[in-house]
């Protein structure tokens, strides 16, 4: 099976699961997030970012209501991990740093905090809060820091129940040009 098929079936086997606290499943998150993505005028790498940024949530088994047990489940970690055997850094860092990107902009954008849904605020707190400054400091220095924070507002965009998105198919393409 190509990396591409693997992605795609888990796309498929799980993205129709519910993105718990927020109205869309999975998928249809992350085809938002993607469409987000291009109509910022992105690169490929970005949108392929912004389309895999919750992949960590289709490859573990730990239930989806996991912020309400009070359990972070390294969602972001756990994508970068199984992505980065097949893509470049562009893709896979702002994956990694995008639970990074929240604490980040919660900290530095005063009007950030305001934008997240409840969910998204009650997994802030599992993933340690706003970042001190030491830690600002760090995550501005890392090379996809603002690549992140890029694909992070896209991530909170993407909860639209009504959005209609392109097809996950439509995606083959640009996926297959960045598989290394
Ligand atoms: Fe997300």
């Amino acid at each position: 099976m190509s990396p591409v098929d693997e992605i795609f079936s888990r796309f498929t086997a799980a993205g129709d699961e519910r993105y718990i606290g927020e109205p869309v499943t999975v998928a249809q998150h992350m085809l938002q997030a993607a469409a987000f993505a291009e109509h910022d005028g992105a690169g490929d790498e970005l949108i392929a970012a912004a389309l895999l940024h919750d992949y960590g949530h289709l490859v573990t088994d730990l239930p989806e209501d996991s912020a309400e047990r009070g359990i972070d489940t390294r969602h972001e970690e756990l994508g970068f991990a199984f992505l980065e055997r097949w893509f470049p850094a562009a893709v896979t860092e702002p994956i990694r740093l995008h639970v990074a990107a929240k604490r980040y902009l919660v900290a530095v954008d005063p009007a950030y905090r305001e934008e997240l849904s409840p969910a998204s605020l009650l997994s802030l707190d599992l993933q340690g809060g706003p970042m001190s400054d030491e830690e600002i400091e760090d995550f501005e220095a890392l090379p996809h820091a603002s690549a992140a924070c890029r694909l992070r507002r896209w991530d909170d965009a993407g909860k639209d129940p009504d959005m209609t998105v392109r097809p996950l198919e439509s995606y083959r393409g640009l996926l297959d040009s960045l598989v290394g």
